[in-house]
């Protein structure tokens, strides 16, 4: 049996009062957890010191390098082309990922883009593309390297179990133990991730707001600070921006509404707000990847991401062509008086589509792909009494009276002069 070279009781201590741990330390840390050696017990202790005291950047970088040294590291340089990838911290309506993979792939810019399943009121990417009949979420690396290299030339699949698997079991302590919200955590969960992807440069969508993770604009900025020095010194190209989430991306939310909302984008058109992010994070990713006058909006209108994104479809087993789901149930809430819509609070609406059936409460629960919201107003529009405002969608007309529930409060009918001002959705830009 081999000696180990430290006590997890030792590094808890040293965090409980405020001290940083050495890069071997953090190292054996990883590694230890990740063999069973260090108990959960134990992590989930540590996991609150760091939540308490924080880490210092040193830490942060050794834990993020630790991680990913606990798997595999793709690796794409042979494919002979720059990589971008796109990662957001998940909000209400956000399916900028759908359109954005193939725009961006449009320029020759190869784009591998491993996600994952939506969990709580955020949805995910792969639950929305599994609403497309046929479609493959699961690829083997041999599939996304043919894929990136080949006419497609970008990939939305599942990370595989091989990318930080110390992380994996990290996050599932963190979620049960009230430890999530740490930023020196969640960074470097997030980078590690990505940095073992192998993807040479990262646009991060870091989002603020009532439906985002990060409800307050300064801590955001903190996360994306943190995560933009992470990426930078690891060697991957990062930018962030950060992005308004207080109300839901676009009008649809759920899973195949949002497939047919991106498609409207891909044909040219769209909600502004939808096809706004999108170009915002097209033009950042072909900035890093080398191509900053690409003319990301003549892809759009022109086609050359639409053809992309059939092409994605069908490499991945979908059929681009066939019907989405249509949902069985519906129910219109209606405006009780005329005036402007004020508000629409992404977090209630978020909760409402989840207990629609579009969202999952654990890892391993399906999704109804064709449960969701759709809004037919957005803050600021002049609405009639007795006009339709959202209509709920389900499987199950006994789930409409929870998805009301949420919903009570969350939206705001009044006087023209009250209506807020058009609010930027990308406030700021942050670089390394
Ligand atoms: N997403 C992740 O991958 N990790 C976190 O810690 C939080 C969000």
């Amino acid at each position: 049996m081999s000696i180990e070279p430290f006590d997890a009781v030792d590094l808890i201590r040293a965090k409980r009062d405020g001290g940083a741990l050495s890069t071997p330390q953090i190292r054996w840390l990883v590694d230890a957890y990740t063999r069973g050696y260090v108990a959960d017990a134990q992590m989930s202790a540590l996991a609150m010191a760091i939540l308490l005291n924080g880490m210092t950047r040193e830490e942060i970088r050794d834990l993020t390098l630790a991680m990913v040294a606990s798997g595999e590291r793709l690796d794409f340089s042979a494919l002979g082309k720059p990589t971008v990838d796109k990662h957001s911290t998940g909000g209400v309506g956000d399916k900028i990922t759908l359109p954005l993979m193939p725009l961006v792939a449009s320029f020759g810019v190869a784009v591998p883009q491993l996600s994952g399943r939506g969990l709580g009121h955020t949805g995910g990417t792969l639950d929305k593309l599994e609403s497309i009949p046929g479609w493959r979420a699961t690829l083997s690396n041999e599939e996304i390297f043919a894929q990136l290299a080949g006419d497609v030339g970008g990939v939305i699949c599942a990370a595989g179990p091989g990318l930080a698997p110390a992380d994996k079991k990290l996050y599932a302590l963190r979620d049960t133990t009230g430890t999530v919200e740490a930023i020196p955590l969640i960074a470097s969960s997030i980078m590690s991730k990505k940095i073992a992807e192998g993807t040479g440069a990262l646009v991060l969508d870091v989002k603020f707001g009532s439906g985002a993770f990060m409800h307050d604009l300064d801590r955001a900025r903190e996360l994306a600070q943190t995560m933009v020095e992470l990426g930078t010194d690891a060697g991957v190209a990062t930018s962030a921006l950060l992005t308004d989430m207080n109300t839901p991306l676009g009008r649809a939310i759920g899973n195949a509404n949002e497939v047919r909302e991106a498609l409207e984008v891909l044909s040219g058109g769209g909600p502004s707000d939808v096809v706004a992010l999108t170009i915002d994070l097209a033009r950042e990713m072909l900035r890093l990847a080398g191509r900053p006058d690409a003319d990301v909006e003549a892809a759009l209108a022109d086609g050359r991401a639409m053809d992309r994104w059939r092409a994605f479809v069908v490499a991945q087993g979908g059929d681009p062509d066939a019907p989405l789901p249509e949902p069985r149930e519906t129910h219109t809430v209606q405006a009780p008086a005329s005036g402007v819509v004020l508000r629409e609070d992404a977090l209630a609406f978020g909760i409402a589509a989840w207990r629609l059936g579009a969202g999952r409460a654990r890892q391993e629960d399906p999704v109804v792909h064709a449960a969701g919201i759709e809004l037919h107003v957005k803050p600021g529009d002049a609405v009639t009494v007795g006009q339709p405002l959202f209509t709920l969608a389900a499987d199950d007309p006994a789930r409409f009276d929870r998805a009301l529930e949420a919903l009570d409060g969350a939206w705001e009918i009044g006087e023209a002069s009250a209506a807020p001002s058009a609010a930027p959705l990308v406030v700021e830009r942050i670089t390394a």
